[in-house]
Formats: C-alpha cells, sequence, structure tokens
C-alpha cells in the first residue's frame, strides 16, 4: 500500500485518499496500483457498499505524476494506471467523488466514472493532454463530449482550458459545489445515505444505467491506450515532461 492513499473503511462506506499535497496529489504508479487494489477489495467485501475517493480541500490532484511519466511510464494494459482505469470504468458499486480545487487530467477524468460529484467553489476541472503532447484517457474523448457537448469538449480537450465548479454543476458533472471546507463530509454523508440502502438494488440498477455504454466505454479506453502509450514516449510528451521540471514553458516548434 503506497503511503500517499489512505484507506479507510467504517459503517459500510470505503474512503480512498489521496494524500500527497506538498506534490498537490499527483500519481504516481504506486499510488495508482494502492488505488487498484482499494477498488478490488471493496468489490469483494459484501460490507463495503459505497466508495469515496477524495483528496485535500485546497486540492483533489494534479494528475499523473510528471516525473514518473518521464521516468517510468505505464507500459501496456496490466500497468497500475490502466488497473485503475478499468477498476473505476467497471466498479459495480455506488462511487462518490469529492473534489476541491485543480483537478487535472485524470484528476477529472476519473469523475466521469463517478455516479457522484460532489465539488468544491474553488475546484478547478482541466484535461489538458494536447498541451502535455498527449491524447485523453479514460474514455474522456467519449464521455466528455457527450456530458459537455462537442464544442465544449474541443475548448477543454483540444485548447486544454479549464472550467470552474458552477460550469461542472451547469453540465452535469458536479452534483453540488459546496464550500471547500464542507466537501468531503458532505460526500460522506451521502455515501452513508446510499449504504443504507439494499446493496442489491444498487448494484443493479447502476449495472442498468450503464450497460448500454459499458462495451464503447472499454473498447474506447483500449483505444486511447493504445495511442497514449506510445505518445508518452514521443518528442512531444517528453518535450512537455522536460519543460516542466525545468519549469519552464515547453517548444513544441520542432514537433
Ligand atoms: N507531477 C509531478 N509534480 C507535480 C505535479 C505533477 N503532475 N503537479 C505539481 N507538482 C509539483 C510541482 O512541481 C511543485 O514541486 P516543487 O515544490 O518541487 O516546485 C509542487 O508539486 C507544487 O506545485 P506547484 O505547481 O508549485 O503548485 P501550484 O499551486 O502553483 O499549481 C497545479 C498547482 C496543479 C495547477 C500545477 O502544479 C500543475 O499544473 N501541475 C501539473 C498538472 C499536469 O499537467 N498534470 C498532468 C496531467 S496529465
Amino acid at each position: 500500500m503506497s503511503e500517499d492513499i489512505r484507506v479507510h473503511t467504517e459503517a459500510g462506506v470505503m474512503t480512498i485518499t489521496l494524500h500527497r499535497v506538498e506534490r498537490k496529489n499527483s500519481i504516481t504508479a504506486a499510488m495508482y496500483g494502492a488505488m487498484a487494489d482499494a477498488l478490488s477489495a471493496a468489490e469483494a467485501d459484501a460490507s463495503v457498499r459505497v466508495v469515496v475517493i477524495q483528496g485535500h480541500e485546497t486540492v483533489f490532484s494534479a494528475g499523473n505524476d510528471i516525473g514518473d511519466f518521464l521516468n517510468n511510464p505505464p507500459a501496456g494494459q496490466g500497468s497500475p494506471v490502466f488497473r485503475f482505469l478499468h477498476g473505476i470504468a467497471a466498479f459495480p458499486k455506488p462511487l462518490i467523488a469529492a473534489v476541491c480545487g485543480p483537478a487535472v487530467g485524470v484528476g477529472t477524468t476519473l469523475l466521469f466514472h463517478c455516479d457522484l460529484v460532489y465539488a468544491g467553489d474553488n475546484a478547478a476541472f482541466s484535461m489538458p493532454f494536447v498541451n502535455l503532447g498527449l491524447c485523453p484517457e479514460a474514455a474522456s474523448s467519449l464521455l466528455v463530449p457527450q456530458m459537455l457537448g462537442y464544442h465544449r469538449a474541443a475548448e477543454a480537450l483540444l485548447l486544454g482550458e479549464p472550467f470552474m465548479a458552477e460550469a461542472a454543476l451547469e453540465v452535469g458533472l458536479a452534483n453540488r459545489v459546496l464550500p471547500p471546507t464542507e466537501v468531503n463530509a458532505y460526500a460522506l454523508q451521502q455515501a452513508r445515505k446510499l449504504a443504507a440502502k439494499p446493496l442489491t438494488s444498487l448494484v443493479e440498477t447502476k449495472r442498468l444505467m450503464k450497460k448500454g455504454q459499458s462495451t464503447l466505454v472499454a473498447q474506447q479506453m483500449q483505444d486511447e491506450g493504445a495511442s497514449f502509450g506510445r505518445m508518452l514516449r514521443e518528442p512531444a510528451a517528453r518535450e512537455a515532461f522536460t519543460a516542466f521540471m525545468e519549469k519552464r514553458k515547453p517548444d513544441f516548434s520542432k514537433v
């Protein structure tokens, strides 16, 4: 278990907390692995009825750890990041996210697989894959246009422009916007409400709501994953990651 992921289970609710605030909760391979393991355990354990994913009231997640992208890029569908992405996409029980501050890259794309999303009024969602020489992941190239409409999706995915909590509420990505100090507690309160309901009904209702899409989502993740894995090693991404580490603007003029 990674030190940077805290897992706590109480009264039917498993809470997975990103706990690497000094690195803005950016996610390493070990953290993806720990979250994937926690989701598998939650699925297998009949006493866990709901999972909450949360960060800190100042930051949800700065996305993938860029040093990891540079030095330890994921290799194949069995790698921790893909295990995590497949885990959230296929998770059969209710999944709730509590999001405050920046939610970058996978910090935003994972939310499209959550059933309920509660956001702090400081939440800022962004998917800057193109700015990093990459392409979307987590089936976001399918799910973002579906939820935002094509043109707003193009702003988010081609330009990589962030959007704030109120816009997330308007498009339906967030269920409710709250003061940041209240978000995690509110998500837990909603999780407890769900945990008091019959699990079989929750699981069956979620399955029925998702079944029209589940094959498409899996195929899109496969397709994106092949491109993403290749692009991670290509010059545009290498330049973007090196520029981030060197705290300078990337120069894409030669790629
Ligand atoms: N990977 C690795 N380190 C990261 C990181 C990431 N994704 N995001 C932030 N960090 C590190 C910073 O390098 C910095 O390290 P330092 O203290 O050694 O300089 C530290 O975390 C604090 O980040 P900083 O950028 O100073 O915080 P901020 O509050 O000014 O900005 C963000 C927060 C999230 C907006 C900004 O850190 C950011 O844009 N991060 C990169 C996001 C990204 O592109 N992720 C990949 C998505 S696929």
